[in-house]
């Protein structure tokens, strides 16, 4: 665990971690998170390619979740997050990144066919996560297995409301994702998660130092022997 003062400095050390990692191996497969904590790290990744730093010209992505029923141009999509903020100012192949399929006519084999593309292209070299404050990584809710592959999840109340002010007032706001799994995403070579700002606080108690218990997806991590949280001030206020 990474303690620092700012979520500022948060984003700094996790894209320093990213850029090293692309640096050491140009065609890394990287596992990228939507939400709006990586944000900050996105821009300087960006930042970083634009003045020559790192190339994304070889390397390959997938991101953790897709909300089920909205279409990769839908401007609530995490496709179109993706592509908004950071696919299109990086030198990255657009057929390179993979979303899984918000739209796809038969998800459960779209789920099937997500986790089996990963490990074709060699596993995933570093994931990135945000948090939920219940505690959820991707879109993998309290009680979500903890050897859960890539599959169809409902959403809680709690997220749905959290994720609310994405939405327009009379717009449709899905309740199904499509989320990789916790056994996905344990299955990445290294795990870094950011968390910022005092709602997070108990989420990272629960999850670095309470009990492994799919109550808390995110312990699932103590697990890992190469995850990393990096947090600011607020979000360790627990710890
Ligand atoms: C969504 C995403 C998660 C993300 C979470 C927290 O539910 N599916 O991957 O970690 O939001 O988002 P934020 O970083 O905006 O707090």
């Amino acid at each position: 665990i990474v303690i620092l003062d700012s979520a500022d400095e948060v984003a700094a050390y996790g894209a320093e971690i990213f850029i090293r990692c692309i640096r050491q191996k140009p065609a890394a497969v990287l596992g990228l998170a939507t939400g709006s904590t990586p944000l900050a790290l996105y821009r300087r990744l960006i930042d970083a390619n634009r003045d020559a730093v790192v190339s994304f010209a070889k390397v390959s992505s997938f991101n953790l979740d897709e909300y089920l029923g909205l279409a990769g141009d839908h401007p609530q999509s995490y496709r179109h997050f993706m592509n908004t903020h950071l696919f299109d100012h990086i030198d990255i192949n657009p057929d390179n990144t993979h979303v899984p399929p918000g739209d796809a006519a038969d998800p459960l084999q779209a789920c099937a066919d997500y986790d089996k593309l990963i490990t074709k292209l060699g596993g995933i070299d570093i994931q990135l996560l945000g948090i939920g404050r219940n505690g959820h990584i991707g879109f993998n809710e309290p009680s979500s297995g903890l050897q859960s592959r890539t599959r169809v999840k409902t959403l809680t109340r709690a997220t749905i409301d959290d994720n609310a002010r994405f939405f327009s007032t009379q717009e449709f706001q899905p309740h199904l994702s499509i989320t990789m799994g916790i056994g996905t995403i344990l299955e990445a070579r290294k795990v870094v998660l950011l968390a910022t700002g005092a709602a997070k606080a108990g989420a990272i108690k629960a999850a670095a130092e309470g009990p492994l218990t799919a109550s808390c997806p995110a312990s699932a991590l103590q697990m890992h022997p190469d995850a990393l949280l990096i947090v600011d001030a607020a979000a360790a206020a627990g710890l």
